[in-house]
């Protein structure tokens, strides 16, 4: 346990691997975050992070879009089944569908979500590939608050690999992914410790304002 502070629920959503998820689950084993990961839930029923979820007793739910005939149905049945568990913060770790503005909006300010590119660049899908083609020298992962603007909300830390003339895709994404398990449970464990909030749509860690590029070191 980290401090006398009551530890904080996160509800983390997945669709595919969970890679971010068991970083997440490892620091909290670790003490690095003051915090119980108090269900998983994916779109997707194959999603490996259910199975991570279940191998550390975490209920892991899986809600099928198909069985909703909107994407406002579906967002209104996840929230009330995220807010069963009461949670502080709502990780999104890989959770690839689109929020409607109802379901952003009620998780504002408690919602994080990292994206595989230095934001603002790179918005959206397949950003290893893109940043390759646009020859760019260097590459990263940006976690930030979740607002209504897709992979818009206040960034709260960027981290960069470089880009090789060698590298594919695939090399890249490792790397990239790489750091993600490094800054995520990071962000995390300052969101946890009551560092870190959103204030009229902008990020701030210990009372100080973050620039638009997020924590900079030094
Ligand atoms: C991560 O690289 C994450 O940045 C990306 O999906 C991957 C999930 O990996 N998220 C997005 O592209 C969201 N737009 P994981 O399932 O192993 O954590």
């Amino acid at each position: 346990m980290q401090n006398s502070k009551p530890e904080k629920s996160i509800v983390v959503l997945v669709s595919g691997n969970g890679s971010n998820l068991q970083a997440i689950i490892d620091n909290i084993a670790q003490g690095k975050i003051n915090a119980k990961v108090v269900a998983v839930f994916a779109n997707k029923q194959n999603a490996y992070g259910l199975t991570r979820a279940k191998n550390a007793d975490i209920p892991a739910v899986f809600i099928d879009h198909k069985e909703f005939a909107s994407r406002e149905e579906y967002d209104n049945e996840m929230m009330e089944r995220i807010d069963q568990y009461s949670p502080d913060l709502i990780v999104l770790a890989g959770f690839m569908r689109i929020l409607t503005a109802n379901f952003v909006e009620h998780y504002q300010g408690k919602m994080l979500n990292i994206h595989p590119s230095l934001l603002p660049k790179y918005k959206g899908l397949d950003t290893h590939q893109r940043a390759i083609d646009a020859g760019d020298d260097e590459h990263g992962a940006s976690v930030h608050f979740v607002t209504a603007e897709l992979d818009g909300g206040p960034v709260v830390l960027q981290s960069k690999v470089p880009i090789f003339a060698s590298q594919d895709a695939e090399e890249l994404a490792d790397r990239v992914q790489q750091q993600e398990r490094q800054m995520y449970p990071l962000v995390i464990s300052w969101f946890c410790a009551d560092r870190l909030k959103m204030i009229d749509n902008h990020a701030e860690l210990d009372g100080q304002l973050l620039d638009e590029m997020g924590y900079a070191v030094g």
